[in-house]
């Protein structure tokens, strides 16, 4: 039995029917994967909130991977993280300089520093041998993209990009459905990301990545993964990408009359205004992670109200010095005239991507909950939905279940010495940074840029 679409038919044994025309869907088994005769060993570079997903992983699966080390300079972070790993103290750093003048003494290293911080790391951890999971984006530059591409074929190691998306199940059968044919062959893609108001001021108006200098431009510090799976699907190379896209909102001009430099300065509008600090982290307790609160949860309500008054996420929206864009569009043409319009957003109620995807044989459109699928000729709807028990087990880990499956197969890699069991290694990944780093180009200069892979 099968489900047909367009001039694929999918085995309904992987399907299993949840309503009219509506199936969810289990992941294969990886045929290559295998069962490890010990844990991968890994040192964490930077312990915040990356270093503490994928050292969530080797928690919960100690038989694949065990933590032996680790580089962070806030105390109470390592501190937190040796004893969940129980890591000895001739294995705990401040920072990864220190980390890696140790001979090497684990397989590979996880690379979850700031975006300025993964470069020096990563190109010394390549000549000391370990192989590496490195955070996206890769590196600011292209020039240091490819140094690490270089080194790491030199060095014949393993580096894998944390595109996590790409391990989603739900991305995963997006680019399964194309690759069978099942909508004909690919015209046009539309990606939409919608980041959701107060995750835009927490995170690039007040939080890490506020500054493009600092950091990287939001394309690649937010969208590298968008540009990534738009790739990826539609499995063409970039020709020719457009971008537009400004910060229009998030500046000291519409600081409304009787704000102050912090919420908590007695500003007039606070209790109106939608990005009060004090509402966001001190009233509902939301992203206060970043706020390395005790362990103590009757000191937590002290604690806030003191970070609030000494760090970022207590200033105003409005006076922050901010300069990443809180809207970019992006359209790209790639090989043989299919083209894509990306489009990130600031400014939605709402989170999670939508895709949809144009092709000549019918379409797709999803929104990370589900993937509609439409045949033109049959003119049937079939709905797939990526609730697969594996799926559940992963799925606390974020990104559709993508960051503890990208672990998954970095492990398996790692174990067996095959970067082809990644779909996110560093050469894959490196083509869309450079289409990241064009719109970037193609945003400051207002000019259509050529892509030279
Ligand atoms: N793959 C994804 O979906 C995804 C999502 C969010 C962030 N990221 C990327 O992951 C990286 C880390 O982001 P984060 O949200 O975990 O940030 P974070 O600030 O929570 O963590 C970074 C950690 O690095 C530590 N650090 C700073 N200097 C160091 C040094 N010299 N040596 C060792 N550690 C040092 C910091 O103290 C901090 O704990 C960034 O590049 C970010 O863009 C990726």
């Amino acid at each position: 039995m099968g489900v047909s679409l367009g001039a694929t038919v999918i085995s309904t044994d992987a399907l299993a029917k949840i309503g009219e025309n509506k199936y969810s869907y289990s992941m294969p088994v990886n045929p290559s994967h295998t069962n490890l005769s010990k844990p991968v060993t890994a040192i964490i570079i930077g312990a915040g909130n990356r270093g503490s997903v994928y050292g969530g992983y080797a928690q919960k699966f100690p038989d694949q991977m065990k933590v032996v080390g680790i580089a962070e300079p806030i105390a109470l972070r390592n501190e937190r993280h040796s004893v969940r790993h129980n890591i000895p103290a001739e294995n705990r750093f401040a920072t990864w300089e220190e980390v890696l003048k140790k001979p090497k003494f684990a397989d590979a290293v996880i690379i979850s520093t700031p975006d300025n911080m993964h470069y020096e790391p990563c190109m010394k951890a390549l000549e000391m041998g370990y192989d590496i999971l490195l955070e996206k984006p890769i590196a600011p530059t292209e020039r240091e993209c490819r140094d690490i591409l270089a080194l790491a074929k030199k060095k014949n190691r393993i580096v894998g990009v944390c595109h996590v998306l790409r391990y989603a199940p739900y991305f995963v059968k997006m680019k399964e459905l194309i690759a069978q044919n099942a909508i004909g062959e690919v015209i046009s893609v539309q990606h939409f990301e919608p980041i959701e108001h107060t995750h835009m001021a927490h995170s690039y108006v007040r939080g890490n990545w506020h500054n493009s200098k600092n950091t990287t431009p939001i394309i690649l510090a937010k969208s590298c993964h968008d540009l990534d799976i738009i790739k990826w699907v539609i499995n063409k190379p970039a020709k020719e990408i457009f971008a537009m896209g400004d910060l229009k909102w998030f500046k000291r001009e519409n600081a409304p009359e009787g704000s102050t430099a912090r919420c908590t300065e007695g500003c007039k509008v606070e209790r109106q205004c939608p990005y009060s600090a004090i509402k966001e982290y001190y009233e509902r307790r939301t992203r206060t992670a970043v706020l390395d609160l005790p362990d103590d949860k009757t000191r937590h309500p002290e604690v806030i109200m003191e970070r609030l008054k000494t760090t970022n996420y207590g200033r105003c929206v409005y006076r922050m010095g901010n300069d990443q864009p809180d809207h970019y569009i992006t359209n790209i043409r790639f090989a043989d005239d299919v083209t894509a319009s990306f489009s990130m957003e600031a400014f939605t109620s709402y989170h999670g991507r939508r895709t949809r995807i144009m092709g000549s044989l019918g379409d797709i459109v999803g929104d990370m909950e589900e993937l509609v699928v439409n045949d033109f000729k049959t003119r049937k709807q079939v709905v797939f939905v990526p609730k697969a028990e594996d799926v559940e087990e992963y799925k606390n880990s974020g990104h559709g279940g993508g960051d503890w499956l990208l672990v998954k197969d970095f492990v398996q890699a790692v174990s067996q010495q095959n970067p082809a069991l990644l779909t996110s290694t560093i050469d894959e990944s490196i083509e869309s940074h450079i289409m990241g780093f064009m719109a970037e180009e193609s945003r400051k200069s207002r000019k259509v840029m050529t892509v030279n892979m």
